[in-house]
């Protein structure tokens, strides 16, 4: 069975000249030289090593790269295309007269790819470089199953196996997520497992362990290093966003064809990659005169994190980066379920925000739902609870451009939809509700 794209026609005029041809990278444009990752002083093995070993060659070399541009192999655009790249940049219209701003507000919908998110612009050439090297089994973890299903698909895509460490309450709570997956052809197991060293560790302390993505992403590299596999990274590194600044690109070559200069931009973080990769374009290029980084307020990690170096895993089998941070061993509340819950945020974008450069806002359960449902209920489509930070961020804005009678225009990326995240919307609907009748 060869799966061989999805779309047949694109989603988007002139989807050819807006598709971008390179990838673009921050790195030489930052305020100041990005701390390398390192190893641990007087480490009994190297980190730096080990990533060698786990990633392919091409992921590796992109990730240690200060070049501006990197070219997207014609391979991979083609498929970017049949995934349906460029996706839409549309206006909220319903959403301005419902709060009565005089703001223009703009969306680029990353929902609209087939798995549903931004996940699958780095899933592909991951997957494409792993390919080219001749892997024919990849192995990741995931957290609510939006990357592990992009994953999934792109191995499927270049006819690879994939195996997905999945955090456990996403595996109880989602089991829809699962099936995806399976249907895509991957092989999905809850985390912490019986399958590595460090999930029996886990268990063995607490054999209800509920998982957290450090600790999956610990069990998926371990278990490419025992198994010779490669291993495909999710967010936070500086490949990562690299590849996800198709998104970005797009969207100012769609604001340029319609004439519009973008004031403010605003994203979701978990790991960081949707925001770097929307928003970096427009920095790097001095376009916009705000940016917005929203996180969850039950994983404070803009207000209580720490910028230092830290583990991007529990294990800390990858090598330290400097990051805002909450702590590699950091457990978010279960029960929270509006997604962010990664502890650190990408060392790009922390070093921008350190710098003053890019601002952040942190909201709760009560206001990204209430969000969710205003942009449900004027603009119709289900938005993926972490990119309902978002948008609550883009509705105070503009409730702010009205006090203020400015007519800016924000734009902001809607990373996914929500449609498998209905168990999530239900629970939020349930503790809300109970909360009013207290
Ligand atoms: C729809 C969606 N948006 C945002 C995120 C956060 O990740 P990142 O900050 O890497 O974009 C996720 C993570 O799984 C996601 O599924």
């Amino acid at each position: 069975m060869v799966v061989v794209g999805v779309y047949d026609t694109p989603m988007v005029n002139n989807a050819e000249e807006i598709l971008p041809k390179y990838w673009y990278n921050i790195i030489p444009d930052l305020p100041k030289p990005l701390p390398p990752p390192r190893d641990p002083l007087g480490a009994e093995f190297s980190r730096i090593d080990l990533l060698r070993t786990i990633l392919p060659k091409e992921v590796l070399r992109q990730q240690l790269t200060i070049e501006r541009y990197i070219k997207i192999p014609e391979e991979v655009r083609e498929r970017y295309l049949a995934i349906g790249r460029p996706t839409p940049l549309l206006r909220a219209r319903r959403l301005e007269e419902y709060l009565g701003t005089p703001a223009k507000i703009y969306f680029k919908y990353e929902g609209a790819t087939p798995t549903g998110s931004h996940k699958i612009n780095t899933a592909l050439p991951q997957a494409y470089f792993a390919r080219e090297e001749g892997i024919e089994h990849v192995v990741t973890e995931t957290g609510a199953g939006q990357w592990g299903t992009a994953t999934a698909l792109s191995a499927t895509m270049y006819g690879m196996k994939s195996t997905v460490f999945m955090v456990k309450v996403s595996y109880e709570q989602k089991p829809m997520r699962k099936s995806i997956m399976q249907l895509y052809g991957g092989e999905v197991y809850p985390s912490p497992t019986d399958l590595t060293e460090f999930g029996k560790k886990v268990r063995k302390e607490n054999p209800n362990h509920p998982g957290s993505l450090g600790i999956a992403m610990s069990e998926a590299i371990e278990y490419a290093l025992d198994h010779h596999l490669k291993y495909l990274v999710g967010s936070v590194l500086d490949v990562v966003i690299l590849h996800q600044s198709v998104i970005g690109q797009e969207t100012i070559a769609q604001l340029d064809e319609l004439g519009e200069e973008p004031d403010v931009l605003i994203g979701c973080v978990g790991g960081g990659s949707n925001f770097g990769g929307f928003s970096f374009p427009f920095i790097g290029n001095g376009r916009g005169k705000k940016y917005i980084a929203v996180a969850s307020a039950e994983i404070p990690k803009f207000s209580t994190g720490e910028y230092k170096y830290d583990f991007p895993d529990s294990a800390g089998l990858l090598p330290l980066v400097k990051m805002i941070t909450m702590g590699n061993s950091y457990v978010p509340p279960p029960i929270y379920a509006g997604g962010l819950r990664y502890h650190g945020a990408a060392p790009s974008l922390s070093l921008l925000m350190k710098e003053g450069i890019v601002g952040w806002r942190e909201y709760n359960e009560n206001q990204i739902f209430e969000a969710a449902q205003m942009f449900m209920r004027t603009q119709g489509i289900v938005p993926a609870p972490e990119s309902s930070h978002a948008i609550r961020a883009v509705i105070e804005e503009a409730l702010e451009a009205k006090r203020a009678n400015r007519k800016e225009v924000i734009v902001f990326n809607l990373s996914g939809h929500g449609l498998l995240d209905l168990p999530n919307y239900d629970s939020m609907m349930k503790r809300v509700t109970s909360n009013e009748q207290r």
